[in-house]
């Protein structure tokens, strides 16, 4: 089947020392770096923007930033992701009006495209844009906070998926962990984001390996 990447979320990590955190989840083994971006309009937290992927940029040379835009109006910061070094830019359908132009936009800027949807928001609503787009992100908490629950409720979403587009790139966001893994594995997830079970784990590199031979099995 399709070979499945990790991709932690470091938005539970000592963020005083990001550069570091981030480089050490590459040194555990993360397939990709999930940064979650939040503009307390879209979701009720803060946390970083363009100004510290900047930043970042040219301390992980080479690793593949997937941004999680958890954003209002997403079509607004396109241009100084692409320009600060971001390669995949992945809104929320919910965010914006016209998720067409937001995503020939994000082409434009030379980024990969992701879609998301928030728990509530049913899947038929991605069918319209999987063809235009690299991923989907299906999220398995509300958005705005990590450690908390996963909801397997969502995974009818990705098996939904899954069966109508063999090669999709879905990927699961919220709660995934050891203990949750399997359900993502079952229902078809490629890309997997796990914030704090993999930042707060004593042994981040074996727990990487661990989701990561789960899904691929
Ligand atoms: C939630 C974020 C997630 C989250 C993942 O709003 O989008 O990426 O940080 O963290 P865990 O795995 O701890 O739920
Ligand atoms: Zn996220």
């Amino acid at each position: 089947g399709k070979k499945c990447r990790i991709g932690p979320s470091i938005l539970n990590s000592d963020l005083s020392e990001l550069a570091s955190e981030c480089q050490r989840m590459m040194d555990s083994g993360a397939d990709y770096l999930h940064l979650d971006v939040m503009d307390g309009q879209f979701v009720p937290n803060l946390t970083f923007g363009h100004p510290v992927v900047k930043c970042l940029r040219p301390k992980l040379p080479g690793v593949f930033f997937d941004m999680h835009m958890m954003v209002q109006k997403p079509e607004q910061w396109i241009q100084n992701m692409a320009d600060a070094g971001a390669n995949q830019y992945t809104f929320h359908y919910e965010a914006t009006d016209d998720p067409t132009t937001c995503i020939r936009k994000i082409r434009e800027a030379g980024m990969k495209v992701g879609v998301g949807i928030k728990p509530k928001t049913a899947v038929d609503v991605l069918l319209p844009l999987v063809d235009l787009v690299d991923m989907v992100l299906i999220m398995t908490v509300e958005p705005g906070f990590g450690g908390q629950k996963f909801m397997a409720d969502m995974m009818p979403k990705i098996s939904f998926l899954r069966e109508k587009y063999t090669d999709l790139e879905i990927e699961v966001d919220g709660g995934v962990s050891p203990s949750t893994i399997q359900h993502c594995a079952d229902a078809g997830a490629t890309m997997i984001v796990s914030g704090s079970a993999v930042v707060n784990s004593e042994n981040p590199k074996e727990t990487i390996t661990y989701m990561r031979d789960i899904v691929n099995q």
